[in-house]
């Protein structure tokens, strides 16, 4: 997930602090790692299968075919849909590049629409960009929030669309008591080690409950073999999930949901000590249908590139997701699609520290350079 981030000072509040993270978890992930290279454990073996099993377990789908990355991921999900050349796909553009590459990998057309002011797809605007040629539906679950999904399986159900979710932020988030990654065909996960549950290098996964679709994706992964008699399916890829990864990624998954807890305790913390600031709002959209897990605390004001230096002189790391509407980047070849909302977005939004190292400690901290700069420092 690459994001704005600025070479700075030596932060006193890091974004993520994937080192510490290794050390205090040492002892397992060494010991995990160890015995695959001791049994030579390296590609396809039992750890990924352990690991897959264990996923599919915690998202509550059938299956999860462990890839290379969360690209990987959603590229196989649309051709596992059907999607292919002369479709459209609506999906948003606020989100990572990734998700509209994956359409355009495809031979589709990706028809982006706006979101709503909790940084997710507008159900409204959705049904709006249905066409003839609409196969599919990529709601994109942002920040660790799931996108309201009674509305969007309605108009799917609707116009017989498929729906696949880009639930790479959003790993435990439910909506209405279901996981991320249980609404559509398929669901779309990322281990990019800045996500909650992040490996040691690129990772991800597919789950469904179509033995179809995991079935294409695991051959896909593997150049389009069948391992079981050595039989090419299709011209595929290179994209398995590391056997070392995936060793490290089931410790990691046994303490998922204390990490969830963790990014909820923070999230409140950061509102207890910013509420209130006029200018400044904050990503808590209340309501009985969503638990969210805040894979990103992503606060907004028109301030953002001055309270951001000041942050950093204060020793605070921040990221900005993302600093450019998509189609301003000439190289993606993508329509200018007016989307105020996202525009508005992308001057105004930064990320504050969030992962599981971060402290009370960086929460106080934090919260007193925002507070010092409302205050008029700016
Ligand atoms: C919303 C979203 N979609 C897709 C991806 C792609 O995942 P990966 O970086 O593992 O390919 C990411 C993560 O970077 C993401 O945040």
């Amino acid at each position: 997930m690459s994001a704005y981030v600025m070479a700075g000072p030596a932060y006193r509040v890091r974004f993520v602090d994937p080192q510490r993270h290794y050390l205090r978890l040492r002892g397992e992930i060494d010991a995990a790692i160890a015995d695959c290279l001791a049994k030579g454990d390296l590609v396809y073996r039992q750890q990924l299968r352990d690991f897959e099993g264990r996923f599919a377990a915690f998202v509550g789908t059938r299956y999860a075919v462990g890839l290379n990355s969360g690209y990987h991921a959603l590229h196989f999900a649309l051709l596992g849909a059907g999607v292919g050349p002369g479709d459209e796909v609506i999906t948003v553009a606020h989100t990572f590049v990734a998700t509209v590459s994956a359409i355009v990998h495809c031979g589709a057309k990706p028809v982006l629409v706006d979101v709503r002011d909790d940084y997710n797809m507008d159900p409204h605007q959705v049904e709006r960009a249905v066409t003839p040629r609409t196969k599919a539906i990529l709601p994109v679950h942002l920040n660790g929030r799931v996108c309201d999904m009674d509305r969007i399986m309605a108009i799917a159900d609707r116009h017989g669309l498929q729906v696949i979710e880009d639930a790479a932020q959003a790993i435990g988030a439910t909506f209405r008591g279901k996981r991320a990654g249980n609404f559509g065909a398929a669901g779309c996960f990322s281990f990019y080690p800045f996500k909650v549950l992040g490996g040691f290098g690129d990772g991800g996964a597919l789950v469904t409950d179509d033995p179809s679709i995991a079935r294409m994706a695991s051959l896909l992964r593997y150049n389009g073999e069948d391992r079981g008699t050595g039989e090419y399916h299709y011209h595929g890829y290179t994209a398995l999930l590391d056997n070392v990864q995936a060793a490290v990624l089931d410790v990691k998954l046994r303490y998922l949901p204390l990490w969830i807890e963790h990014r909820r305790k923070i999230a409140a913390l950061y509102r207890g000590g910013l509420e209130g600031i006029s200018g400044l709002r904050l990503p808590h959209f209340d309501g009985p249908d969503h638990f969210d897990i805040y894979q990103n605390y992503v606060i907004r004001t028109e301030h953002r590139d001055a309270l951001r230096q000041h942050l950093r002189g204060r020793g605070v790391e921040t990221l900005v997701h993302w600093p450019k509407p998509m189609w301003e980047h000439k190289g993606l070849e993508l329509e200018d699609p007016k989307l105020p909302e996202t525009e508005a977005i992308c001057r105004e939004v930064i990320s504050l520290p969030m992962s599981a190292e971060t402290t009370e400690e960086h929460v106080d901290l934090t919260v007193r350079a925002v507070r010092a700069f409302f205050a008029g420092a700016r």
